[in-house]
């Protein structure tokens, strides 16, 4: 197994992918001081060709490629070229997050629902039509933000400021859209190009502060599963949107082969597409994987051979909460190498997954904005949401920026 990433995500899929008694190794590229502990680290080639060539090398059964760059870079086209199985869509598939613009054309191509928008070249005229139109709006620059890419503007002064950030910051294309109301949920589906399996669903928190407030990050905790549709909602969101999605992709292109990831509005008027991503969630998969009770490795060597019809989805009961603890100052400049103490002793039911994390003459430090994601399980999302806390207060990691209130969201709808 060769896992290709260096984060939260990657640290969950390595850990899972090594509980399989199918692996022998997990290799990891170019991993983290988390990931260390349940793979073997390979620097990372920057050119796809290379990765491809090393993991040939390595006589690697399966790629798995965890983040966005890579796959919009062709490695998984790369990785087929030279015979290999590989779990992660085309480049020519993972347009769908690549260009959010080119996104939103292609669900309005295809009738899939999602909020009505623009696309704009220049700032002048996008300006103008914030001005015509009047907020709430939403404004999202095209290409890869690292989650940040999203704004919402609650009057035309800040929509107007959004917009010019966005051109400002050489991004070339924006979108202006409308903004929906409604719970937002997270829908990871697992395809091998015909079959497509949904896994439990997951609610992100993107905002930095409690409340829901502040600058988006790429995610800051996660509960599942959440009860906002049940398996009859489940089935009209996949016949509505997800089955016309893979068509369409399959029609442009290339059969779509990996996760594909729902951004989901559930609006008064029914599940609205807010955006497509080619990938797992982070933190989403922090969640959703510690519930999977079917072997990872199994799952996702057939979706990458075209043998989904043959897996069967077991979950473990109860609930899954991961709780992200941030370097002080995220998502805006943050310091890096903070020390770092996690305590071997938190719990049968605790996770730690390593997001950005180093070992600094063996010890361990903070190396970037998301250092680590709390995963705890529990007997329900109250539960489970009590132990990732509990886990968290026992860290050490001064000036840690943590939300308190993971999961609260969807026990506001019942107060
Ligand atoms: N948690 C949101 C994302 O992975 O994009």
């Amino acid at each position: 197994m060769l896992v290709i990433g260096g984060g939260g995500r990657e640290h969950v899929l390595a850990w899972a992918l090594a509980l399989s008694p199918h692996v022998e190794e997990v290799l990891a590229a170019p991993g983290n001081a988390g990931i260390a502990r349940v793979a073997r680290l390979l620097a990372l080639p920057d050119d796809v060709h290379a990765v491809a060539a090393m993991a040939v090398r390595e006589r690697v059964d399966l790629v798995v490629i965890g983040p966005e760059a890579p796959l919009v870079a062709g490695l998984a086209d790369a990785c087929t070229a030279l015979g290999l199985a590989v779990y992660g869509p085309s480049a020519a598939a993972a347009r769908l997050e690549a260009s959010k613009a080119y996104s939103k054309d292609f669900m309005a191509r295809h009738g899939v629902p999602t909020a009505p928008f623009r696309i704009f070249r220049h700032a002048a005229v996008a300006r103008a039509h914030v001005e015509a139109h009047g907020a709430p709006v939403v404004i999202k620059v095209s290409g890869l933000a690292g989650g940040k890419g999203v704004h919402v503007a609650h009057d035309v002064a800040a929509a107007v400021r959004a917009v010019d950030a966005a051109f400002d910051a050489g991004h070339d294309e924006v979108v202006v859209e409308g903004f929906l109301v409604g719970q937002e949920v997270s829908l990871l589906v697992v395809c091998d190009g015909r079959t497509a399996l949904p896994l439990r669903l997951a609610q992100d928190h993107k905002q930095a502060f409690d409340g829901d407030v502040g600058p988006m990050t790429g995610g800051m905790g996660t509960i599942a599963p959440v009860d906002l549709l049940d398996e009859d909602g489940v089935a009209d969101v996949m016949r509505r949107i997800v089955e016309p999605t893979l068509a369409g992709v399959r029609a442009e292109g290339a059969p779509f082969v990996g996760t594909l990831f729902i951004g989901l509005m559930l609006t008064a008027g029914g599940p609205m597409v807010l955006e497509y991503n080619v990938r797992f969630g982070d933190p989403e998969a922090q969640v959703v994987l510690p519930l999977l009770e079917t072997d990872l490795y199994e799952l996702l060597h057939a979706a990458a051979t075209g043998g989904l019809h043959a897996i069967d989805l077991r979950w473990r009961g109860g609930a899954a909460a991961c709780v992200v603890m941030a370097a002080p100052g995220y998502p805006g400049p943050h310091p890096v190498g903070i020390a770092l103490d996690v305590p071997d002793d938190l719990g049968r039911d605790v996770l730690v997954f390593h997001a950005g994390t180093a070992l600094e003459r063996g010890r361990l430090v903070s190396a970037g904005g998301r250092v680590l994601g709390v995963s705890a399980l529990g007997s329900d999302r109250a539960d489970a949401v009590r132990r990732a806390y509990a886990a968290v207060d026992r860290i050490g990691f001064a000036g840690a920026h943590v939300r308190r209130d993971i999961g609260g969201r969807l026990d506001e709808r019942k107060a």
